[in-house]
């Protein structure tokens, strides 16, 4: 792990450290020098020199004790703080505080605080949870703060993030399949074209078929060519009627629903996915949540398409 009080090159942190105590010492001096020679009590005191509006001199008292006495406290104080904090170059002071320590603390303490909140509905099925709105709370917060930059505030999608509001699954849409994503993550695999060996002539007419079975314009003649294309390769993930396949998170190609359609030409978006691949990564969640956070955040994905009707 990296450690903060190291410092890259041994020169910075006694160039900190000299710098500092020249500092500490050049004030104390200040103050020694500027306090010595304090008059006696009988003593006449000098004056500037200077006067204005006829009388009023400018005379040079030394400063009140209790003042001085304030400067000679923070400066032990700054000594103090120095020995026992990390501050002196790469010294690590002498109660070895970090930072990451302290933030570490607060991270457990916060964790015994609310970890109750969240495992007090980790017995209880996700399919009656979706019933419990305080569930849904706090499932939709922890989706606020975790999913949302690739899912969207409003789970929606976007290209190559899929909307989870929509009843259409890459994986399922069941508990357990929306749970084992979330936890284990999910990584796409569409293979390139050059994989998949297909020419020039392979791509137009099998992208023509793609959009004959997704009831877009197409041409009738080469989309009759992509269906042999489609049923040598494409079949094996996609299935014989396009529908897709959870098992390998292959879409649904029928239902005009499209992961990669960067919002041109649709006939372009699928030529560049059959032409380079397409390899969506869903990052694991299940070490970093936690059981129970991931239980909650799987009720609330579970029952968004039901707050779609
Ligand atoms: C770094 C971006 C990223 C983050 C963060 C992220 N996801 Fe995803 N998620 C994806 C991508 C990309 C996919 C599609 C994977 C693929 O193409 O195979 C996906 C897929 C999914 C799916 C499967 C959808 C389906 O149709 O089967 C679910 C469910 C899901 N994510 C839920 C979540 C939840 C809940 C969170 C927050 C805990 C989350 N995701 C956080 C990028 C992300
Ligand atoms: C090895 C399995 C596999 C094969 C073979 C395969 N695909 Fe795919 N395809 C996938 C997967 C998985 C995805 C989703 C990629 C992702 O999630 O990033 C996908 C995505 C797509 C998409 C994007 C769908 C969308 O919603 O944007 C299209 C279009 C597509 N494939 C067409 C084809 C065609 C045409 C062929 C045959 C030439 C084919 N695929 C062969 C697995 C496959």
């Amino acid at each position: 792990m990296f450690d903060p009080t190291l410092f890259v090159s041994p020169f910075w942190s006694w160039f900190i450290i000299i710098l500092t105590s020249v500092g500490i010492i050049g004030v104390f001096w200040l103050i020694r020098w500027m306090s010595t020679d304090r008059p006696k009590p009988d003593q006449k005191i000098e004056t500037m020199g200077h006067v204005w509006d006829e009388n009023l001199e400018e005379l040079s008292n030394p400063l009140p004790l209790w003042w001085l006495g304030m400067f000679y406290i923070t400066l032990v104080f700054g000594i103090i703080y120095l020995l026992l904090y990390p501050g002196m170059g790469s010294f690590a002071g002498l109660l070895n505080w970090t930072e990451i320590k302290e933030y570490n603390q607060e991270m457990k303490a916060a964790e015994v605080k609310y970890q109750p909140l969240y495992d007090r509905f980790k017995s209880e099925p996700v399919e009656t949870l979706v019933n419990n709105p305080d569930a849904l709370n706090i499932g939709h917060r922890l989706y606020m703060t975790y999913c949302t930059v690739c899912h969207g505030s409003d789970a929606g999608g976007g290209p190559g993030f899929p909307n989870l509001r929509d009843a259409d699954w890459l994986y399922g849409g069941e508990p357990t399949a929306i749970k084992t994503t979330i936890t284990a993550g999910r990584q796409g695999m569409m293979p390139t074209a050059q994989q998949n060996g297909l020419n020039e002539a392979d791509i137009t007419h099998v992208v023509e078929y793609i959009l004959k079975i997704s009831n877009n314009q197409h041409d009738l003649a080469a989309a009759e060519q992509g269906q042999a294309v489609y049923g040598r390769i494409c079949i094996a993930c996609h299935g014989p009627d396009g529908k897709g396949m959870a098992a390998v998170g292959a879409p649904n190609l029928t239902d005009n629903i499209w992961l990669y359609n960067d919002g041109n030409v649709l006939r372009d978006s699928i030529t560049k996915t059959v032409t380079h691949g397409r390899q969506g990564k869903m990052p694991a969640h299940g070490t970093f949540l936690g059981e129970a956070k991931v239980h909650l955040l799987t009720a609330y994905i579970y029952n968004l398409p039901n707050t779609q009707k």
